[in-house]
């Protein structure tokens, strides 16, 4: 049977922000496909992350794709920022949006040309994204509660990312808890990124660990 593609989004959460840039290298050698960036506003969830000026610090520095996650209310807000600072697409939540303003969102995205992501807490049932489902690039499915890196995988979020990949034909992104045991599970769901963070950059070998990942299957 023919092994479908996926990719592999390192998440920075995990790295050493003091030699961000080595870390970031580092991931880079070791085959990953996308920087998984998360913003955090001390507001949507308990924890301060970094904001704009980092993302195009990074910019500079990798040629990945910066997939940035906001966690963050008011995401619109900051949006034009994430946009000039060189995101190549950017999530938002469905807890922190009404439909009238991801139609905003998705049109700034668009007109940028950067990927329009929509993502959901792991108690946020798939009825939420019903009227915006039509306007994402990708759907981000949390697969633990945001707010820090290293959390142990939900698996009573599973069914909810094959229910997802019944109704939705874009890009499917599982974040929270992946390893090379939750991998295979939301692999045959039907995800089409992987996002990993302490799995990936607390690894002794990152190489290995990319790998491992890469050789999950659904
Ligand atoms: C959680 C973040 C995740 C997190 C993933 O709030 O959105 O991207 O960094 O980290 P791990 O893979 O360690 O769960
Ligand atoms: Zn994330």
């Amino acid at each position: 049977m023919k092994q479908k593609v996926f990719l592999i989004a390192p998440s920075i959460l995990s790295a050493d922000f003091s030699r961000l840039e080595e870390e970031v290298r580092s991931v880079e050698k070791a085959g990953a496909d996308l920087l998984h960036v998360d913003v955090m506003d001390g507001h949507f969830v308990p924890n301060i992350t970094i904001g704009p000026l980092v993302v195009s610090c990074l910019r500079k520095k990798t040629e990945l794709p910066l997939d940035v996650h906001l966690m963050i209310d008011n995401p619109l807000f900051f949006l034009d920022s994430f946009i000039k600072s060189g995101s190549t697409m950017i999530t938002v939540h469905i807890e922190t949006c009404t439909v009238a303003v991801m139609r905003e969102i998705r049109k700034k995205l668009h007109d940028n040309n950067v990927k329009m992501g929509i993502s959901l807490n792991p108690g946020t049932p798939l009825s939420k994204l019903k009227d915006v489902l039509a306007l994402a690039d990708l759907i981000l499915v949390m697969t633990v509660n945001p707010g820090f890196g290293g959390q142990a995988f939900m698996p009573e979020v599973v069914p909810k990312i094959g229910q997802l990949r019944k109704e939705y034909s874009g890009i499917i992104e599982v974040d929270g808890g992946i390893t090379d045991v939750s991998a295979p599970i939301v692999l045959e769901q039907g995800a089409d990124i992987l996002v990993a963070g302490a799995y990936v950059f607390h690894a002794i070998d990152r190489l290995k660990a990319i790998e491992s990942l890469r050789k999950c299957r659904k």
